[in-house]
């Protein structure tokens, strides 16, 4: 019996890994249970600390926007004039059009179903914010670099970009962590399409000569997935 459910999870992986539509369908679907609005602790963490009312404003653009969750920090923020949502994977649509209905939303709105690294429809320096949630770890190197450039290409001069994601546990500090996550490497990527435990911090340091200013810190989120609760959140300043 054993056998039949490893064989079968086994067949399930391998069709995962080669049929990407499938995968893309999956991974919304998995996204829409996972970024829950309901989920507290996350959701203070997006709402008060990344998406804060006071550092958001203008035209809003937002990399990877995934089902929309980020909307219910920002649908009541009269500083926004517009949110721009780049998300390629189009099973995504229908669940941040359903945010946008059922948030009635005031400020213009806009999904490009484009990806981030070559964003040609966004006109340079037209952008006051750009925000980014659980993004780079989806991003095959060396495309980060290219979406952090982007990023700073769109924005205005003194523009500001919020950034949160998920990064591999320090191997000094957190040594079976670390080696667990790189364990569980293959698995984690086919079920989260395409994501991998990344050392984020080094695309942020690399930009360190672009931007005019990238502060950032790790920290632990409250995630109910231990191996997901490294964290880095930073703002790089154009
Ligand atoms: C883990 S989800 C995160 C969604 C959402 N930002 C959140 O915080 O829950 C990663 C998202 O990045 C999107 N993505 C992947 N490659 C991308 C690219 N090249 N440009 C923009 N978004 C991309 C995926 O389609 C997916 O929706």
């Amino acid at each position: 019996m054993l056998f039949i459910i490893v064989a079968l999870i086994a067949i399930a992986l391998g069709y995962l890994k080669t049929n990407s539509n499938i995968r893309h369908r999956v991974f919304a679907s998995l996204c829409n249970s996972l970024a829950n609005p309901n989920d507290t602790k996350m959701m203070n963490l997006r709402c008060d600390e990344i998406l804060d009312k006071s550092r958001i404003n203008g035209n809003v653009l937002e990399i990877g926007a995934g089902t929309g969750i980020n909307l219910h920090c920002l649908y009541n923020n009269t500083n926004i004039k517009s949110w721009i949502a780049i998300e390629p994977n189009p099973y995504m649509k229908h669940y941040i059009d359903d945010y946008i209905s059922k948030l009635n939303i005031k400020f213009q709105t806009k999904v490009l179903q484009i990806s981030a690294t070559k964003m040609v429809d966004i006109q340079s320096d037209s952008i006051d914010t750009v925000i980014m949630t659980h993004v780079l770890c989806s991003i095959p190197d060396p495309l980060p670099r290219e979406i952090l450039l982007e990023a700073h290409r769109v924005l205005k001069p003194g523009g500001k970009f919020y950034i949160m994601e998920h990064t591999i546990a320090d191997r000094n500090v957190k040594p079976n962590m670390n080696t667990f996550q790189l364990l569980i490497g293959p698995l984690w990527k086919i079920i989260g399409d395409g994501c991998e435990f990344k050392p984020i911090a080094n695309y942020l340091d690399d930009m360190k000569h672009v931007y005019k200013s990238v502060i950032y810190q790790t920290f632990q989120a409250p995630v109910k997935l231990v191996i997901a609760r490294d964290h880095i959140k930073g703002v790089l300043t154009k």
